[in-house]
C-alpha cells in the first residue's frame, strides 16, 4: 500500500492567508497543517508517500518536508499544474503507484481518529468513510438504507439525502488509475472523486465505514479555527511527526 497526499489548489477561500504560502502549510496549533494527514499515513505504516503540490508552492514543501528520511519514509513530489479535480491525483501518480493499492488523504483534512486498522486491513475494492455532520451540502454525501447499505453518493447536493459526509481519505485497489483515466470532467470542469466511488459502488465493491472521531476540512476561516482548537486540546499529544 502506498500513500498520496493531495496538497495542491489555490487556497482562494483563505485569501489573504494564502497569498504567500499554501493553505496546507498554514499553522494548526504547533505544526503545519499537512503534518496531521501525514501523521495518519506514517502511523499506519505507509513508507512511500507521494505529495502532489501546486507549481508556485513546490519549493515550500521541499524545504519543509525534504526526503522523509527523518521519519523513516520516502517522499516523492509531483506538480499538479492546475486544480483539475481530486481524481487527477491517480493519473499524476500512475508511475509512482506502479500497480499498488493506495490510500489518498487531502492535505487540509484533519482527523482525530487513528485510521491504522482501516488502512492495514484493506484487501480489495474501495474503502471510504462517512461522518455525520450538520452541513452535508458542503461535501460528498452518502445515503444508507436501514441496514447501512449504501444507496447513493452525490457531490455537494443542494438537498442532501443524509447527514453523512464523505471525509477526504480514500483507499482504493490498483484499478483506481484506470478508473480515473476513464472518468469525465463534471459541469464545474473537475474530475470528481465521487465518480470513482460510484464505479466501485456499481461493482458492489465499495465499503463505507462510519467514523465517530472528529473530522475537520480546514478549508474555511471558521474550520481553521476549529482545527487549531482540536489540535491544541487533543491531537498534538498523539503526533509522531
Ligand atoms: O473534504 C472532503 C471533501 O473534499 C469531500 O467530501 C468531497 O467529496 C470532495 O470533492 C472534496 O470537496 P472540497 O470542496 O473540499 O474540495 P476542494 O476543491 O476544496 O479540494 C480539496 C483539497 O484538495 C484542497 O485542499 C485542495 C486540494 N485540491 C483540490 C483540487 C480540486 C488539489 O490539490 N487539486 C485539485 O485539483
Amino acid at each position: 500500500m502506498k500513500g498520496i497526499i493531495l496538497s495542491g489548489g489555490k487556497g482562494t477561500r483563505l485569501y489573504p492567508l494564502t497569498a504567500v504560502t499554501s493553505k496546507q502549510l498554514l499553522p494548526i496549533y504547533n505544526r503545519p497543517m499537512i503534518f496531521y494527514p501525514l501523521n495518519i499515513l506514517i502511523k499506519a505504516g505507509i513508507k512511500e508517500i507521494l505529495i502532489i503540490v501546486a507549481p508556485e508552492r513546490a519549493g515550500d514543501y521541499l524545504n519543509l518536508l525534504g526526503s522523509g528520511k527523518e521519519w523513516g519514509v520516502k517522499f516523492t513530489y509531483e506538480i499538479q499544474d492546475s486544480p483539475k479535480g481530486l481524481s487527477e491525483a491517480f493519473i499524476i501518480g500512475e508511475t509512482f503507484l506502479q500497480g499498488d493499492d493506495v490510500v489518498m488523504i487531502l492535505g487540509d483534512n484533519i482527523f482525530e481518529e487513528d485510521l491504522t486498522e482501516h488502512i492495514s486491513s484493506f484487501k480489495k475494492g474501495a474503502r471510504i468513510f462517512a461522518k455525520e455532520v450538520k452541513d452535508p451540502e458542503r461535501f460528498g454525501v452518502v445515503e444508507f438504507d436501514k441496514d447501512m447499505k449504501v444507496i447513493s453518493i452525490e457531490e455537494k447536493p443542494k438537498n442532501p439525502k443524509s447527514n453523512f459526509a464523505i471525509p477526504g481519505v480514500y483507499i482504493y485497489d490498483s484499478r483506481i488509475v484506470q478508473f480515473a483515466k476513464e472518468s469525465k470532467p463534471s459541469e464545474r470542469g473537475e474530475l470528481e472523486i465521487v465518480d470513482l466511488h460510484k464505479r466501485y459502488l456499481d461493482n458492489g465493491e465499495l465499503d463505507v465505514r462510519v467514523i465517530n472521531g472528529e473530522w475537520i476540512d480546514a478549508g474555511t476561516f471558521d474550520s481553521l479555527v476549529k482545527a487549531n482548537l482540536l489540535a491544541q486540546e487533543k491531537l498534538h499529544k498523539n503526533l509522531i511527526i
